[in-house]
């Protein structure tokens, strides 16, 4: 008898990982969660797109405040397109990136002037906008506007690679990884699928000591199934950084004001605030002693600080010196206290902290 009765159905995998969604889901600003999702409720397109852009940079709990921020001075993203690039810069600074702050202000105009301020709702539209490129297309048509596209950021990677068990490295194994998540892509709540992805890779499937147990997919992970979850993704061995040097000098007057100056539009940091440095780039090294200082004065060694770009990691010995106010080599003063305004990138917060510790201390 029991070889008529019919296959116990078994759910699938989108199935089971939007029902862990629905009970285990972060709650996110810029997110609409399941529940009001399913009453009808929609992300907005600008807050789904400015917080993708922002993720790609750093951590969620670091994006909240850059987030609630950018919103709060631009509520729409004709505010934003409409803001002074400079403000914006400065808003972005901590976020890393320049180049992604200057696209999102173009993207912003963009979306602005040639789409009457409302984002296209394709990904193949989304990706025609500057500085939007296959992810943040794929996220924001899931998410914004509930289109099946495969999204696949480094947490989605770590899943997949761990359910399929998938031996070849990164990066050469992306493809097969986005065809994986291209099959398993719902029709139905895809953009929910998306984000439960994303959630059960940073809170679940963490790169080290994984919670299996609690894994909506624990049946179906090839990778617990070998017991090594953590051997997954395999990435290829990565090329050392060349490392590269450089001086950089704090001049602080006895009114308390800081020398700055802006960097050349091109290139790493470009337009970016910086105190002044010598001239070291991701190929060349910079001069490394006092002779480089943007003037005579009584310069200090106060030790190095070291800051890793993509490319190459940066040693910068810095060196600090208190001059009576009104000199006016080029560059502004700026007092202690105000250097939170400047749009100054984390590698000149370091260098202005190792000659001045309590320099961004809260007044
Ligand atoms: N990381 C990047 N984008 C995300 C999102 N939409 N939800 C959760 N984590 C993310």
């Amino acid at each position: 008898m029991l070889d008529t009765l019919s296959p116990i159905p078994t759910l699938t995998h989108a199935h089971k990982l939007l029902s862990w969604y629905d009970r285990h889901h972060r709650e996110l600003p810029w997110r609409v969660s399941p529940s009001a999702a399913t009453a009808g409720k929609r992300a907005d397109p600008y807050h789904v797109w400015l917080s993708e852009v922002m993720l790609q940079q750093t951590t969620v709990q670091a994006v909240k405040p850059y987030f609630t921020k950018f919103l709060e001075r631009w509520p729409k993203v004709t505010d934003l397109a409409a803001a002074p690039s400079e403000d914006v810069m400065a808003a972005w600074a901590g976020l890393g990136y320049y180049a992604r702050a200057r696209n999102l202000k173009k993207c912003a105009e963009a979306v602005a002037n040639d789409h009457h301020g409302i984002f296209p709702d394709t990904e193949e539209g989304l990706r025609a906008l500057p500085g939007i490129g296959d992810y943040t297309s794929a996220a924001v048509a899931a998410i914004a506007f509930n289109r099946p596209s495969a999204v696949m950021d480094g947490n989605v990677e770590r899943v997949i690679s761990r359910l399929y068990a998938i031996d070849a490295p990164l990066p050469g194994s992306k493809p097969e990884m986005k065809a994986r998540v291209r099959e398993l892509t719902p029709t139905d709540r895809p953009g929910d699928f998306a984000q439960a992805m994303m959630d059960l890779g940073a809170t679940i499937c963490t790169p080290k000591r994984p919670a299996c147990a609690l894994c909506p997919f624990r049946d179906d992970c090839l990778a617990l199934a070998e017991h090594e979850p953590e051997r997954f993704p395999v990435k290829a061995a990565k090329k050392e950084k060349p490392v590269r040097v450089g001086a950089a000098f704090v001049a602080v007057t006895e009114n308390g004001e800081i020398l700055l100056r802006r960097r050349i539009e091109t290139g790493l940091l470009g337009g970016m605030t910086e105190v002044p440095t010598t001239a070291w780039t991701a190929r060349i090294d910079g001069g490394t002693d006092i002779d480089h200082a943007p003037f005579d004065s009584d310069w200090h060694p106060c030790g190095a600080i070291t800051h890793v770009f993509t490319h190459f990691e940066l040693r910068l010995s810095v060196f600090r010196t208190r001059i009576p106010a009104g000199k006016e080599p080029t560059g502004w003063w700026v007092p202690i206290e105000k250097l939170d305004d400047e749009a100054l990138p984390t590698v000149m917060k370091k260098v202005i902290t190792q000659a001045i510790p309590t320099a961004f201390a809260k007044h």
